[in-house]
């Protein structure tokens, strides 16, 4: 190193050994500004430190230098690998995780500290707008994915941000919705992956989201952030709000909110300052915050890149590597043969995502990919003839006769019809929820139209989240590829002709119909209230207690091999588990399953082995089936291989709410080694010594608090609730014309537009830049309470500014 420049290009700075600033000596306002951002994506400046620039993920970097708002567009080119989802369904952590790394190096490149990712949240509903950015319906999935994905970015030094912390399981008023689930659901089912990330992987930071858990937002909420993360998890990191999420910082800070984002422009300092003046709140608690920011700032920007810029070696790498995850993430869902084709066979491609691809979902999560190869792009690359009809148009498709006139003449010429077909971003995004598991109706006539005129029918599915299938028992073969990354075109042409594998696993059901999801009473439940009334009963956990056949079940994939399994034993009988040190997070083997995996067709081939618990301990109430266990192994063909899954101890835990910990049934179980949720192969028996010899109470589902009240207003009112007022409905007006992103594109305002009704009047502040302060707030709340029939002149005039 010579002059502070490193021999990759980036300069150090901050000379030899930087003093890091003592809180306790810096001016009162100093710490308290230190607790919330400088801009969108900047934390405030630490002397002598600098600050840490965080950007969104999870799926490949989203930086945004410089920017003060929250256009979606407009990032440096970055790789975009394939979406949650499609990262999920490989179920091979060893795969995301070295996508981990490839978006740590990318992070690295752009002068990015802190990737806001990855997403966790349970697919409690196949609805949830939002679910593309999620893993899976399963915690310990969950945990397993996420936790190899924070380890893979942090070997770069490289932060994350694990969102969103907690319950945040729909979009349908996500600022305000208090998500009311009971204890044991809450440790079992939608905190245990984050348990497993925390206490394994260490996260940085851990982003608080925006709703309410059980009566107090997420970001105030001591029993979460407290409790929990911290007091019982050993969280070291910094806890971040979800962008807009505060709705009292005082409160905040009390629970251990360290971090406000984005900037606020000193919104709540001043009540921050009331507080502590009144005795509410002391400057320790101040000062214990502002450390965990002067830590990560501490740990960040060790190096800033002289040019914010991927190389582009380290591109054309990471696009291989997006190509092949692509693939690994992919989902057979139905093949009587036909794939893998010939490139001699002769093909008519159908649909426009073939062309415009649809490879990830909108939102913050909006990658700017830095090169697309679409599925035409890649069958010409193959020296393929496509025959290409558009079938719809991508960004909405509405009924259009004419192109599917069009699809059916390309598809009586060829051998074989190829239909791509999905979800169009108008439908599926960040900030709405779905409103039906259906796909636009000129998609699936698309399908039906084609499959008439070509019984040799194939559909690549391009969509976030389950969809119906009316049209199944009419095409030979579907190929769910989600969303596949910026690679996926090129993935989906390997996967056709053979010359790779789709080897993904369900991570999530496919239900048959929309009443077969037991959540689907409670979704998305009442503007301020959602009652997890179904408790545990969510995807295969509900289809495999109360026998309700899906469409495909969880853990569900096919591949173009076939694998015989044999000799399934347990190595280990007895077990003794006196104890869980590390909560849900304590992977040490309870014991093992082994079995042997043949491959016995002709082809290079992937298997997922599944290990389910059955709780036969008769002590108490438990879902049928849980994953307990996976592991995913490659076999030549006509190799065998002896697959030992370790079993963790966790997997036999429950969440005690008398105790508060983590327990242990005494008694029978079945470890069942499956193929999926739905086939078991083998059923091998163990006895446990646990903890717990007597029955458990069972825990009842959630009570419904009576519904919020709109009136009388308070700065949680909604923008929609307000626009009930003369005053609300001028506000409104003035405050949706000046947020309304000026360059953003139609989607972004098709996001903005559908979100504004929802969004509560203290958010609208946080994000006006100060142009609309939270007494100017309080004011425009009381003059709605006093139906005013006059905004006062000076807010007007200050607002329109
Ligand atoms: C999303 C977060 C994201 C943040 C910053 C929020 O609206 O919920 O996931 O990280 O914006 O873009």
């Amino acid at each position: 190193m010579v002059n502070g420049v490193l021999s990759d290009g980036r300069v150090r700075i901050g000379g030899m050994r930087t003093v890091v600033p003592s809180v306790e000596s810096m001016p009162l306002d100093q710490a308290i500004g230190l607790l919330s951002g400088e801009t969108t994506w900047l934390t405030k400046n630490v002397p002598g430190l600098g600050q840490a620039f965080v950007a969104d993920g999870p799926h490949g970097v989203r930086a945004i230098p410089g920017s003060t708002n929250l256009d979606i567009v407009g990032a440096l080119p970055a790789t975009c690998f394939p979406t949650a989802v499609t990262l999920a369904s490989t179920w091979d952590p060893e795969l995301v995780e070295r996508v981990g790394e490839a978006i740590g190096k990318e992070a690295k490149a752009l002068g990015v500290d802190v990737i806001l990712g990855p997403g966790m949240n349970i697919k409690r509903h196949p609805l949830c707008g939002r679910n593309f950015e999620y893993l899976s319906e399963d915690p310990y999935l969950t945990g397993t994915m996420a936790s190899a994905l924070t380890l893979g970015i942090q070997s770069q030094n490289v932060g994350t941000s694990v969102k969103h912390f907690a319950v945040n399981n729909q979009e349908t008023n996500r600022f305000v919705v208090d998500a009311r689930v009971d204890l044991r659901t809450l440790h079992e089912l939608y905190l245990r992956g984050f348990e497993m990330v925390v206490r394994g992987a260490k996260p940085w930071t851990v982003m608080a989201a925006y709703n309410l858990v059980n009566g107090t937002h997420a970001c105030e909420n001591e029993y979460l952030l407290n409790d929990t993360l911290r007091d019982s998890w050993g969280f070291d990191g910094l806890v971040m709000s979800d962008w807009g999420a505060v709705s009292d910082r005082v409160a905040g800070i009390k629970a251990g909110l360290d971090l406000e984002m984005p900037a606020s422009k000193g919104t709540w300092d001043s009540e921050v300052v009331k507080a502590i003046n009144a005795g509410e709140l002391s400057r320790d608690e101040v000062n214990q915050c502002a450390e965990r920011v002067v830590a990560l700032v501490e740990k960040s920007n060790k190096f800033t890149p002289r040019k914010r810029e991927i190389p582009a070696k380290l591109l054309a790498q990471n696009n291989t590597l997006a190509r092949e995850a692509a693939a690994a993430g992919s989902v057979l869902l139905k093949n009587d043969g036909i794939l893998p084709i010939s490139p001699a066979t002769k093909i008519a491609v159908i649909g426009a995502f073939a062309k415009e691809p649809r490879f990830q979902g909108y939102g913050s999560s909006f990658v700017n990919a830095a090169k697309v190869t679409s599925a035409i792009d890649a069958f010409e690359a193959k020296g393929i003839e496509t025959n290409y009809a558009r079938g719809y148009d991508p960004l909405k498709s509405p009924d259009d006769a004419f192109a599917l006139t069009e699809a059916v003449v390309a598809a009586r010429k060829a051998d074989v019809a190829i239909v791509f077909a999905g979800l169009p971003p108008v439908i599926e995004s960040e900030s709405f929820d779905r409103e039906n598991l259906l796909l636009p109706a000129q998609h699936d006539a698309a399908i039906t139209t084609v499959a008439a005129a070509n019984p040799n029918t194939i559909v690549v599915l391009v969509n976030g989240a389950p969809v119906l299938m009316p049209w199944l028992g009419q095409v030979r073969a579907v190929l769910e590829v989600y969303l596949g990354g910026q690679a996926g075109g090129g993935a989906i042409v390997d996967m056709l002709y053979g010359d790779a594998e789709p080897s993904g696993r369900l991570a999530e059901t496919f239900p048959k119909r929309l009443e077969d999801v037991a959540a689907n009473e409670n979704f998305p439940g009442s503007p301020h209230q959602v009652v997890y009334a179904e408790q545990q009963m969510v995807g295969y956990r509900y289809n495999t207690t109360e026998q309700v056949g899906p469409l495909f079940p969880f853990g569900y994939g096919l591949s173009y091999s076939t694998f015989r399994w044999t000799n399934a034993v347990v190595n280990q009988e007895d077990i003794g588990i006196p104890a869980l040190p590390n909560g849900a997070a304590t992977l040490t083997p309870a014991c093992q399953v082994e079995v042997t995996v043949t491959n016995v067709g002709s082809r290079p081939s992937s298997e997922v082995v599944q290990v389910y618990l059955r709780d036969q301990t008769g002590l108490v109430e438990r879902p049928r089936r849980e994953l307990a266990a996976f592991a995913k192994t490659h076999l030549a063909p006509g190799e065998s291989k002896r697959v030992v899954i370790p079993v963790p101890k966790a997997a036999f835990g429950i969440w005690d709410v008398v105790s508060n910990t983590w327990q242990v049934p005494s008694g029978h179980y079945e470890l069942e080694v499956a193929r999926n949720s739905a086939e078991i192969v083998a059923a091998l028996p163990v006895t446990v010594s646990g903890t717990i010899t007597e029955r458990v109470q069972p825990v009842l589902p959630p009570a419904a608090e009576p519904a919020r009240q709109v009136r009388p207003f308070t700065r949680e009112s909604t923008l929609g609730e307000l626009e009930q007022t003369f005053v609300g409905r001028r506000v409104s007006a003035i405050v949706r014309k000046g947020a309304m992103p000026e360059d953003g594109d139609e989607l972004n305002r098709n996001m903005f537009e559908r979100q504004a009704n929802e969004t509560p009047i203290r958010t609208a502040a946080m994000f006006s830049g100060g142009k609309l302060t939270l007494k100017m707030a309080d004011a425009i709340v009381a003059a709605a309470n006093s139906n005013l029939k006059t905004i006062p002149a000076l807010f007007r005039a200050r607002l329109r500014k």
